[in-house]
Formats: C-alpha cells, structure tokens, sequence
C-alpha cells in the first residue's frame, strides 16, 4: 500500500511564527526558558537517535524490553484497526507492536505524527517498504496542538513512547491528556511510555553522557534559533548542565552562559550573565500511582502497567471511558 504524502500541518511560516512567540515569552523571563520541541530539526533528530545508543542512555533500552515482551498482548487487548504514534520520530520501537498487529492481521493504518518532517520523511519510507499491506499516513504536526487531526473510525491505538509526556511541564501535562481523551471515543487505548523515578546517580548520567551526544543536542537548540529566526548566539559558549530536582522528580537540562553575552534574536536584545543558565528541556520522571491517578484525572482507565526487570521505566495501556 505504501506511504501517502505527508500530511503537514505546520508549514515553515508556521514554525517560524510559533518558535518566535517562544523565544518572545521564554528569554524575556525573568528565569529564561524555551520549550524542548525545538531541540528536532533534522540534525536534533539524529542527535536524539544517537543518544538512544550511548550506553548510559537506557530509557530506549527499557521501553523496548517492556515492549518486546507485551506487544502481542497489546495488540490483542486493543484489537486497534489504526494505530497512531505521537513524537514518532524514528518508530523503531514502534515496529514492535506493527509485528504484532501484522500477525494478528487486522490494522490496516499506521499514522505517526511529528513535529520533524526529516524524521518522518526517513521513517515513513522505510516503514511502508517493511510493512506493504500497511497504509503509513505520517502527520507533521504538534501534539499540544494538532489533537484534532487525527484519523477518526474504527478502533484506536494511541502510542506515546519514549517518555516524551514527561517532556511537558505538569500542566501541560494535564491540559494534553485532557485533549486526547476528547479526540477518543469511549473504549479507544492510549499507550504510554513513562521513565521512572530512580537514583540520581543512574538519571543524570543519562542527560550528561561521558562522550557528549547529550551536550550537542541540548546546545542544538540554539543554531536552531540561529538558522530559522537569524539568531547570533555562539552555542559553544554555552555549557550543558543536567540536574536533577529531587523535590519535582524531574531532570532539567539547561545551557550556561560561560562568559557575558548580549544576543540578538527577531528585533530583542537577550542578555545573559555569565553563569546564567537557560532551561531547554524538562524530563519528568514518574511513579505508578501518580501516572495512574494522572490518566484517572483525564478520563482513561488504567488497563496494565508493566515496568521492565530492571523496574526502570513503565508502559502503561489506557482505555477511554
Ligand atoms: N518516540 C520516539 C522519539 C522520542 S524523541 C522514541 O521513543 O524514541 C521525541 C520526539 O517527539 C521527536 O521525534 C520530536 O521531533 C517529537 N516532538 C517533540 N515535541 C513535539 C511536539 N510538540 N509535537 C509533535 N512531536 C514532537
Ligand atoms: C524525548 N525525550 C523523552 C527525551 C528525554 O529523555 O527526556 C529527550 C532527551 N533529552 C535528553 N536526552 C534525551
């Protein structure tokens, strides 16, 4: 059946329109902050691949393990007809749980959906290669925004992996599980990949990895910025930092300025100390209960949670009620 063509929702006016209401918002805070979707150009993309290989990286490793183990039972319990993946970015995982459906032969769509037309470009080809009876529609797309887009009819999956819902501050959190619950009809599923809480000394060489990958795309943020908006910030003289936060269970990444710098980005003067640091990434990390309650509050009924051996990350299957 093959891929169809992209189905684009945010064009390049679009994204330079909404990346400069971020930086508008973000560096003139007090605290000065942007949001991490703007890590995923095309280079931000193979960053993050890369960073799914390093070693200290394990949340990819985790999830696959969880999946590998549990994709036949989702395929069964669902009996979805259309599976979507949000922040699909390369689907590698995801190709898990379409074995899974294949063998059970009743999915007929694939729709993954991404803010990174490069990335699903790549991965909607290969995928229609390796899945021919699969119709593969990819959306390019926000998910804090784009909810409305979805492929209606027929029973859903919804896959949301990686741990990427962690990505979104707490009330972002709830307002996107607010939004998804209403794009479902009672009884379509929502799966969700969560990291899980665990000693600081496995997090935070994670997000500060000893060869650098992490670095590079935390600072990749900022030749996006001088690319798509004509920014002039000199990203190498910035610093990586990864935190965690113990009292919000979540780990911040953020860029520090090594030395006083005056930036200019769109028509504002952006002045940074020396030692302030900018936050570009926030990446929560859960505990059962508080997913559980968290997908309660939305209007799902959590079905399953499944963590890997190791207990490192969950999966959680979801039904709308
Ligand atoms: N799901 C994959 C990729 C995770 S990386 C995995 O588990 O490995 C996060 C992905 O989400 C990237 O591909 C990025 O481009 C995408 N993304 C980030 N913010 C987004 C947003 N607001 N809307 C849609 N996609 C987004
Ligand atoms: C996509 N997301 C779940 C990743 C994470 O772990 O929060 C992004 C990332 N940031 C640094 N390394 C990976």
């Amino acid at each position: 059946m093959g891929a169809e063509p992209l189905e684009i929702h945010l064009d390049d006016q679009d994204i330079v329109r909404s990346l400069g209401h971020d930086v508008r918002v973000g560096l003139t805070a007090e605290a000065k902050w942007l949001p991490p979707r703007w890590f995923y150009d095309a280079r931000g993309s193979e960053l993050f691949d890369e960073i799914t290989r390093l070693p200290e990286y394990y949340p990819t490793r985790a999830e696959r393990a969880v999946l590998a183990e549990r994709a036949t039972e989702i395929a069964d319990l669902s009996g979805a007809k259309t599976l979507i993946e949000l922040g699909s970015g390369s689907s590698e995982k995801t190709r898990l749980l379409l074995d899974a459906f294949t063998r059970r032969g009743d999915l007929g769509t694939f729709v993954p959906l991404d803010v990174s037309i490069d990335a699903l470009r790549a991965s909607t080809a290969r995928l229609a290669a390796d899945y021919p009876g699969l119709r593969v529609r990819g959306i390019v797309g926000d998910f804090t925004r784009h909810l409305d887009r979805l492929p209606t009819g027929g029973r859903r999956l919804v896959a949301f992996l990686g741990g990427t819902i962690g990505n979104l501050l707490p009330d972002e959190r709830a307002e996107f599980l607010a939004r998804m619950r209403a794009a479902l009809e009672p009884g379509d599923w929502l799966l969700v990949g969560t990291d899980l809480v665990k000693d600081p000394a496995v997090l935070v060489p994670a997000y500060d990895d000893a060869a650098g990958v992490t670095a590079e795309f935390n600072r990749n943020v900022l030749r996006v910025l001088n690319r798509e908006l004509g920014a002039d910030f000199d990203p190498e003289a910035f610093a990586h930092v990864a935190r965690w936060d113990p009292d919000r269970e979540w780990i911040e990444m953020r860029l520090r300025a090594e030395r006083p710098m005056r930036v200019r980005v769109i028509d504002l003067d952006v002045d940074f100390a020396a030692g302030e640091e900018l936050r570009t990434e926030v990446s929560a990390k859960f505990r059962p209960e508080g997913i559980a309650a968290e997908l309660a509050a939305a209007g799902f009924r959590a079905e399953r949670f499944w963590a890997d051996p190791d207990g490192r990350f969950g999966v959680s299957l979801a039904r709308a009620e």
